[in-house]
């Protein structure tokens, strides 16, 4: 049984995530979409809000399961029993920050192994950092997104202006 985790902040879901979430999840009998609870970050998205997001995303897809952590990535696999580790690279300036990750998680936990897979080119140029600075400059986000997000975040964007 190989149970494996797709770690993220996933603020918001692009369909770069999609692309890995879907061919993970065809690898592997259960995967895990870990939805990190930033600590230090200020995301646009409440965790409770990118796990729901995420729900509504992968309902189509049975082996998927969404779930938040805190803390370290290899103590939410021991915690969910999971030996497996999935990362999207999409270029080599991917490469550096991923492969020190991988390694320094695999010391921490010898028992977790990380998988890379290749982002299909046509969401190789994709994050979600762009995918909100199109959506503060009233861009169209519907090409980088999936179906509900362009709405989620146009809501989130209206309640931040009324607040300020
Ligand atoms: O969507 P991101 O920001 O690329 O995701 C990064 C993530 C969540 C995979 C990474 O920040 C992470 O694993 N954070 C948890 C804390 C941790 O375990 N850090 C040590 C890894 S060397």
């Amino acid at each position: 049984m190989i149970r494996a985790i797709y770690p993220g902040s996933f603020d918001p879901v692009t369909l770069g995530h999609m692309d890995i979430i879907r061919r993970a999840s065809k690898t592997v009998d259960e995967l895990i979409v870990g939805v990190l609870n930033n600590g230090g970050k200020t995301p646009l998205f409440t965790t409770g809000e990118r796990v729901r997001m995420l729900e509504e995303v992968t309902r189509d897809i049975p082996n998927v399961r969404i779930m938040s952590f805190s803390g370290l990535l290899v103590d939410f696999a021991r915690h969910t029993e999971s030996n497996l580790i999935v990362r999207g690279l999409r270029a080599i300036s991917d490469f550096d920050y991923e492969l020190q990750m991988a390694q320094t998680n695999r010391k921490m936990n010898p028992d977790v192994d990380t998988m890379f897979l290749a982002t299909s080119l046509e969401y190789a140029y994709l994050s979600s950092t762009t995918v909100k600075e199109v959506a503060f400059c009233d861009g169209d986000i519907r090409e980088f997104v999936p179906a509900p997000v362009p709405e989620l975040v146009r809501e989130k964007l209206r309640e931040l202006q009324a607040q300020s």
